[in-house]
């Protein structure tokens, strides 16, 4: 595995692999590797020559209030973690090179910003954006893998592609959960031991929503209500939001119908988690993939 710092370095050896028809997997993060990115990385794998993995924490995405300098970091295990997935190329510029001198253009997102997390996060989603053009010109993946527990980022991202006509197909990898159905996360360490047992419910009720749309139902209220009532009564977790909407689109459904998502997120004393589950829904009555 090779470690680039240079955008320079690290383009000229993208256009030499693609003189030679090498497809790149590419997997963007800020470091900090979970057992989420390494899902992202064994796909990226088996499905293409190289692999590229980069690391930047991008201070673009993070808001005033934001914790951008706390943003936990470290490069030695990260790279350990990355040579042992068979990763290429670690990109890993500073923001230095990154940003050497103030944008003359700035991207702003003004879909799928507006709900979910994204509310309480202003500008948020402008810096993935803006942070991602320059990867996808740097790195020049032939695929791109995100999680899809950001379902929201996914959605952001869809947006770009397609906006952009970046000719880079996006892959959203499913959310790895533990045995009872928690969607692992960095962040479950900061669960109370009974929070932690009571967390299961969250997952419990996204497939009770899941079969109650099944069975027929389509009235977003009546499976809202549903899982706000199973967290309320199982869990000391306050609830953030519970949401049902178009997907990619994240616009408000009158009717579930056509691909959609269910989202949550809940406040435990020291942790918020989200988990989302995203359906295919026939106009047929239990039409559900
Ligand atoms: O999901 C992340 O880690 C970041 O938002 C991303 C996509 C790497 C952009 O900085």
């Amino acid at each position: 595995m090779r470690v680039i710092t240079t955008i320079k370095d690290m383009q000229t050896e993208i256009i030499n692999l693609k003189a030679q028809s090498k497809s790149i997997g590419f997997v963007p993060t800020m470091g900090f590797l979970h057992e989420g990115h390494l899902t992202l990385l064994k796909r990226a794998r088996e499905e293409n020559d190289i692999v590229v993995l980069s690391i930047f924490v991008n201070p673009l995405q993070f808001g005033p209030t934001e914790d951008f300098s706390t943003y936990p970091r470290d490069f030695d295990r990260d790279q350990s973690l990355a040579e042992c997935e068979g990763v290429d190329f670690l990109f890993y510029p500073s923001v230095e090179e990154m940003y050497p001198h103030s944008s003359s253009v700035r991207i702003i997102v003004q879909e799928r910003t507006d709900v979910l997390c994204g509310k309480s996060r202003p500008g948020h989603f402008d810096g993935v954006a803006a942070v991602l053009t320059k990867l996808f010109n740097i790195v020049l993946p032939t695929r791109a893998y995100f999680g899809k527990k950001d379902a929201q980022q996914v959605a952001v991202i869809e947006g770009l592609i397609t906006d952009f006509n970046f000719p880079i197909e996006l892959i959203p990898v499913d959310i790895v959960r533990e045995e009872d159905g928690l969607a692992k996360s960095s962040r479950n360490v900061n669960l109370l031991p009974n929070e932690r047992r009571q967390a299961a419910v969250l997952f419990k009720s996204l497939a009770a929503a899941k079969e109650t749309i099944e069975g027929g139902e389509r009235n977003p209220r009546t499976i809202k209500n549903l899982i706000s009532n199973m967290i309320c009564s199982e869990t000391n977790g306050e609830i953030d939001y519970v949401e049902i909407y178009s997907y990619p689109q994240l616009k408000t459904l009158e009717n579930i119908d056509g691909t959609c998502i269910i989202a949550i997120a809940v406040k435990f004393s020291k942790v918020r988690l989200i988990d989302n589950i995203i359906l295919e829904v026939g106009q047929e009555i239990g039409g559900v993939k």
